[in-house]
């Protein structure tokens, strides 16, 4: 184990079980809603860079039905932000009008990046809107946000890396999420 790391919440295994049932869950409820459509109109995963970058590359290998791949990015927010002032960074390369969105987060903490891409990608008048999030940490929501496909909920204030979180652009890389030893955070 890594030394900055306190403990781990879940291992590499139980990860890649959780997302395989994910990939099974989400590729049986497209071919029910989209039947013979989903060859010529395949979802889109929407990964919101950069944390969701491994948990979408694992999901979508989960899933049997096809799909296509965009990525979005938006400014993190300080303390004291509001939904307002996350502004984006990089925006989808293709029109989404029409067509069935799957966004694709690491995490859902306060709720409010996820509150914010939800209008902005509504907006756009897609045939569908449904989020995957890999974590639902709860204490600090302050947005009511619906979730349809969640792999774990964490209900401590842990910081949480690994699969894709970082602390400082660091421990992305990890194969398992943990909670971040206090020490390691320098802020
Ligand atoms: C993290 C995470 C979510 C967001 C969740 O992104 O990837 O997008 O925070 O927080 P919220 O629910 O409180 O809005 P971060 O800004 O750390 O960027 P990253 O994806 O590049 O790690």
């Amino acid at each position: 184990m890594h030394n900055d790391i306190e403990r781990v919440l879940f291992t590499e295994s139980q990860i890649a079980q959780r997302v395989r049932e994910l990939g099974q869950q989400i590729s049986h409820e497209y071919t029910k809603l989209l039947g013979e459509k989903l060859s010529q109109e395949p979802p889109i995963a929407v990964g919101l860079l950069r944390g969701a970058v491994v948990f979408l590359a694992d999901l979508t290998r989960a899933m049997t039905i096809p799909v296509e791949y965009d990525f979005i990015a938006v400014s993190s927010y300080g303390m004291g932000s509001t939904p307002g002032q996350i502004q984006l960074l990089k925006d989808l390369e293709k029109p989404i009008a029409g067509r069935h969105v799957l966004l694709v987060e690491d995490i859902v903490d306060t709720g409010q990046t996820l509150a914010h891409l939800i209008e902005l990608l509504r907006a756009r008048h897609p045939a569908s809107l449904k989020i995957c999030a890999l974590l639902d940490k709860t204490p600090r929501r302050t947005r009511n946000v619906t979730i349809d496909y969640v792999g774990f909920t964490l209900a401590e204030d842990a910081f949480v890396v690994g699969y894709g979180l970082d602390y400082a652009e660091r421990y992305r890389n990890l194969p398992y999420i943990a909670a971040l030893k206090k020490s390691a955070i320098t802020t």
